[in-house]
């Protein structure tokens, strides 16, 4: 069996960073390159190239010159900013994960992971316990394009038979890495604000439930589902996953019992339409059944965890 060499698109996000340490820690540095759009001076612990997911040609050269045998195509535009560039948001996304695809189909890639998201469900969606398959039809650039990638993955499984593994992320939270304009984004950011003991503008409406899943749990769904055997892959579209639900106000409440000063106020802007259109809940017993998913963090555990871990890092901040 030959040594996997994973190759991240869009390695400096939210998701990637912390991605491409849990990887190297499981393979070894050397064998995860990290790349993306944005150049980094941070001293990375592994390989790092500059790569627009747009210059196919590029990511062909780096695929041979590694020696690539899987890819983590993570690179995309998010959905508040999509909203802002619908046809950059597309061809990000869409030319992105064709150039993904293709290069892969070519080089003969093991494995793909692309990761989708609840974007992909809407107002015509059941919002609770959204059902595996379901009703989409997509409002946001960024959803369309993530259902219709979900398809497209889907086709090159079935005619080319790729092994490509993808999960529908809910929102994900995590103290480690900032996130990249999505529409709950402040379940981040509420942390920052507490912490620094300043009170927080919530661009949603106090009672908008939706999924959200901590780092370490989305970390390890997606080491899980890359690592299953084959043949428990059963969802060649992309995989429901859920971790908790809960509101601003439900979300306040929970660190209001550690910042018993810390203030609220609620200024719903464009994204309380986009997440309206969101479910408030996911049925995941696909990912259960099929690959044994189980999530670790609830709101109180998840809310615990952040701020022991930002306080350390304002903390670290301030000393340096
Ligand atoms: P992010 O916005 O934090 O990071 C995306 C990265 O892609 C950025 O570092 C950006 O520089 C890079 N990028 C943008 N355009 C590029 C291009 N043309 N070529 C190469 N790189 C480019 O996003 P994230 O939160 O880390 O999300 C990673 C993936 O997970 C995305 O596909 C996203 O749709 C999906 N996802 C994320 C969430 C979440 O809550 N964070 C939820 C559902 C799905
Ligand atoms: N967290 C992401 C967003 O809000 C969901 O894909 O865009």
């Amino acid at each position: 069996m030959r040594k996997d060499i994973i190759l991240v698109t869009g390695a400096l996000g939210q998701i990637g960073s912390v991605l491409v340490q849990a990887l190297r820690a499981a393979h070894g540095a050397s064998q995860v390159i990290a790349t993306d759009l944005r150049a980094t001076d941070s001293a990375l612990d592994g390989p790092f190239e500059q790569l627009d997911i747009l210059d196919a040609q590029r990511l062909h050269d780096l695929v041979k010159k590694y020696h690539v045998t899987q890819i983590y195509h993570l690179a995309a535009i998010l959905s508040a900013a999509g909203e802002g560039k619908p046809r950059r948001t597309w061809q990000v996304n869409m030319d992105g994960l064709f150039n993904s695809l293709e290069v892969a189909r070519e080089a003969q890639i093991d494995k793909i992971f692309f990761p989708s998201s609840i974007a992909v469900f809407s107002h015509l969606t059941p919002s609770r316990q959204t059902p595996q398959y379901t009703v989409l039809h997509p409002t946001t650039v960024y959803g369309i394009s993530k259902a219709a990638g979900e398809d497209w993955i889907q086709y090159y499984h079935q005619r080319y038979g790729m092994d490509i593994r993808s999960l529908r992320y809910p929102g994900i939270i995590s103290h480690q890495s900032d996130p990249g304009g999505g529409t709950t984004d402040y379940a981040v950011d509420i942390f920052h604000y507490a912490v620094r003991d300043i009170n927080y503008k919530c661009f949603l409406k106090a009672d908008t439930a939706l999924p959200m899943l901590y780092m370490p749990d989305a970390i390890r769904a997606t080491l899980q589902l890359m690592e299953a055997p084959t043949e428990q892959i059963r969802v060649r579209t992309s995989y429901n996953l859920h971790g908790m639900t809960f509101t601003p106000a439900e979300i306040y409440a929970e660190i209001k019992r550690h910042f018993p000063n810390f203030r609220i106020d609620y200024q719903p802007d464009f994204r309380q339409d986009i997440a309206e259109t969101w479910p408030a809940s996911i049925d995941d017993s696909y990912a259960r059944r099929d690959w044994n998913w189980s999530p670790a963090y609830n709101l109180e555990s998840m809310t615990q965890d952040m701020i022991i871990n930002l306080k350390k890092k304002y903390l670290t901040l301030s000393e340096s």
